[in-house]
């Protein structure tokens, strides 16, 4: 295990998005498991898989998932609020009643296309934790922001209005970060190991400044275009305590080859 990293744990998520009936999330799910070594599983020390479906397919994948399996189940978002007259929305106690184990909060796609707000994210960052919900949550920067070279300033901004209702407490092991920027996610591009570094140590950074050690220690991913041709040096970058992996998750050679590249690095 790369020394830097220690302490920290690893974590592989695929994230399916708007794919798969539920049978065929199932067959996946299924063929996920039977493809990883049972050693890559074995310890604290070795890597953490995690699938998201649909909300339609958290049942039908349930029986590969924690506890009755090895894998983490994931949803693909979460309501703010716990139940109501809110149509359409799916609360956290829903979600656990599904199986799921976590929630991914923030998702640039919920961000772009269904306008959600940092101050929706951030309630929806307190509701889940406040719940038990482990969380992936997602920040970024658009190509133009980079482009302007304010990505780092950024991507600190979209996480300080995340964690304007959090209390150190919910630091816990519970809460990891991904750095998805926008311009990489289904697009082919990858940011370079040493963006990806840069922008994690700052994201680090600001954690440690504001949350001491539970602030460092969180997990950070990076997510936007990981393959099984890129994954390695991405984790050789140091930084990179895993991936949140969208189009590449769909076909399970390609994510055992990231997971593997996860155990390796
Ligand atoms: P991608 O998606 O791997 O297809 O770029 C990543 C994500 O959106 O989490």
């Amino acid at each position: 295990m790369n020394e830097s990293r220690s302490g920290r744990e690893r974590w592989i998520v695929g994230n399916w998005k708007q794919n798969l009936l539920r049978l065929e999330a199932e067959a996946l799910a299924r063929a996920v498991v039977a493809a990883i070594p049972d050693e890559w599983f074995e310890s604290d020390d070795t890597v953490h898989v995690g699938i998201a479906p649909t909300y339609l397919s958290l049942e039908a994948v349930r029986p590969w998932t924690r506890p009755a399996g090895p894998l983490w189940l994931f949803a693909q978002d979460v309501a703010a609020q716990e139940s109501g007259a809110f149509t359409g929305e799916v609360g956290p106690a829903m979600l656990l009643d599904a199986g799921a184990r976590g929630a991914i909060i923030g998702h640039s796609e919920r961000r772009a296309y269904y306008g959600e707000t940092d101050a929706m994210v951030a309630r929806k960052l307190r509701g889940a934790l406040d719940a038990g919900l482990r969380v992936i949550l997602c920040v970024g920067e658009t190509l133009e922001i980079r482009q302007a070279g304010n990505h780092e300033s950024h991507v600190i901004s979209q996480l300080s209005k995340a964690f304007s209702h959090l209390k150190g407490e919910h630091l816990g092991h519970h809460l990891m970060i991904a750095y998805e920027p926008v311009w990489a996610i289904g697009t082919g591009n990858t940011a370079t190991p040493e963006d990806a570094r840069a922008m994690h140590q700052a994201i680090r950074g600001w954690l440690g400044a504001h949350y001491g050690s539970a602030g460092a220690d969180r997990s950070i991913l990076y997510g936007g275009s990981v393959k099984a041709t890129n994954a390695a040096e991405l984790m050789a970058a140091g930084e990179i305590d895993g991936f949140l992996v969208g189009g590449a998750s769909l076909d399970v050679e390609s994510f055992i080859r990231i997971i593997e590249s996860a155990v390796a690095g």
